[in-house]
C-alpha cells in the first residue's frame, strides 16, 4: 500500500479484516517492522481518538512519532497558490509539505472540510497536496470527504458483534447545533457498501449525501421505518451536502435524537457512534450507556485499524 485515503486503497477487505484480528490477538507481532522509521502526524483540526490511537499503532510497529498541530505553534499556512502573501500567513503549504516530508517516512494528515468551497472540499485539495508534494506515503486521519481509519474500525467492530452474515445496518442523521462535515457518513457508507451489508441511510429531506457515497444503500426518510429490524444503528450528524445548502444546518429536530423510542423497533440493535458525541442531541444518556452501546469498543478498534494500515504502508516501503 502506498497511500490510504479510502476503502479503495484496500485490495482485499477480507484479508484486511483477517489482519485486523491477527493484530488484535497480538498487537506487537510486527514490532520490528517500523524500526528507525518515523511517522509524522499533521493536524489541521482537533482530535482525541485519532491522535492517540494512531500514535499507539505506530508504537506497536516500533516506529518513532512526531506530531505537528498546525494551529498551535506552527506558522500559519497559506494554501492558495498565486496569493500575494502580505497577510497573516508567513509560510506557504507548497514549501511546508516537502519540508515535513524530509523529516519522516510516512505522513498522516487530518484536514476537515472547510465549507468555504464545495469543489475544494470534495477535491480534497489539502490531502492531495500532501500526496503530491511530500514524497512520502500519506494516509488520511480524516480528510474533507472521508474518515477511512474510523470506518475500518467500525467495520471491525460490526464483524466482531454480528450474528448473521449480512446484518441490517442503519446510518441515521441526528441533530447537532453546529455544521459538521460529511466525512464520517460518506466514509461509513462506502465501507458498508464494500462489506455488502443490508445497509439503510435515514435522514430528514435536504440531508442527502453525495450519490457517489450512497451507492447501493437504501435511503428511507422515515427514521422509525428505517430502524425496524436493524441489527446495528450508527448515528452521526452532518451538514447539508446538496446545492446552495452545502455546509448549512437545516434542522436541529430532536425527534431524530436516538432514544429508546427508536431502539425499541430494532432487532435489539447495537448502538454505534464515532465520538465525540453530544449527549441528548445525537443520542440519549440511556442508549449510549446501555449494554448494547459499542462506542468504546469502536474507539478501541481505532488502534487496530491504524496498526493494519501502517503495517501495510511500511511493507510497501521495502
Ligand atoms: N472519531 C474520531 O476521529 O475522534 P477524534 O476526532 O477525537 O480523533
Amino acid at each position: 500500500m502506498r497511500n490510504f485515503t479510502s476503502v479503495n486503497d484496500i485490495c482485499d477487505l477480507k484479508k484486511a479484516l483477517d489482519e485486523a484480528f491477527e493484530i488484535k490477538a497480538d498487537r506487537f507481532k510486527y514490532s520490528e517492522l517500523g524500526k528507525n522509521k518515523t511517522l509524522m502526524m499533521v493536524f489541521f483540526n482537533s482530535s482525541l481518538r485519532t491522535r492517540l490511537s494512531t500514535q499507539k499503532a505506530a508504537l506497536n510497529l516500533g516506529m518513532n512519532v512526531i506530531v505537528l498541530d498546525i494551529n498551535q505553534g506552527a506558522w500559519k499556512l497559506e494554501t492558495e497558490r498565486g496569493v500575494i502573501m502580505d497577510g497573516d500567513k508567513p509560510e506557504h503549504i507548497l514549501e511546508a509539505i516537502p519540508v515535513m516530508g524530509s523529516y519522516c517516512d510516512v505522513i498522516g494528515v487530518r484536514s476537515f472540510a472547510r465549507f468555504e468551497n464545495k469543489e475544494d472540499d470534495y477535491n480534497e485539495v489539502i490531502l492531495n497536496q500532501f500526496i503530491k508534494y511530500s514524497g512520502r506515503p500519506v494516509f488520511s486521519m480524516e480528510a474533507a470527504t472521508r474518515h477511512p481509519l474510523q470506518s475500518f474500525a467500525d467495520l471491525i467492530t460490526i464483524e466482531e458483534h454480528k450474528t448473521k452474515p449480512r446484518p441490517k445496518v442503519v446510518l441515521t442523521w441526528a441533530p447537532h447545533p453546529k455544521a459538521l462535515p460529511q466525512a464520517v457518513p460518506n466514509s461509513f457508507a462506502e465501507w458498508m457498501n464494500a462489506a455488502d451489508y443490508d445497509f439503510v441511510i435515514t435522514h430528514p429531506k435536504g440531508y442527502e449525501l453525495d450519490p457517489a457515497f450512497v451507492g447501493n444503500a437504501r435511503v428511507e426518510y422515515d427514521q422509525m421505518k428505517a430502524f425496524e429490524g436493524a441489527d446495528f444503528v450508527y448515528a452521526k450528524n452532518w451538514a447539508a451536502y446538496t446545492g446552495d445548502n452545502y455546509g448549512k444546518v437545516l434542522s436541529t429536530d430532536r425527534d431524530w435524537t436516538v432514544s429508546e423510542r427508536q431502539m425499541a423497533v430494532t432487532n435489539n440493535a447495537y448502538f454505534m457512534h464515532c465520538l465525540p458525541v453530544r449527549r441528548n442531541m445525537i443520542v440519549t444518556d440511556d442508549v449510549i450507556e446501555s449494554e448494547r452501546s459499542l462506542v468504546i469498543p469502536e474507539a478501541a478498534n481505532r488502534e487496530i485499524s491504524a496498526t493494519v494500515v501502517l503495517k501495510n504502508i511500511l511493507e510497501g516501503l521495502k
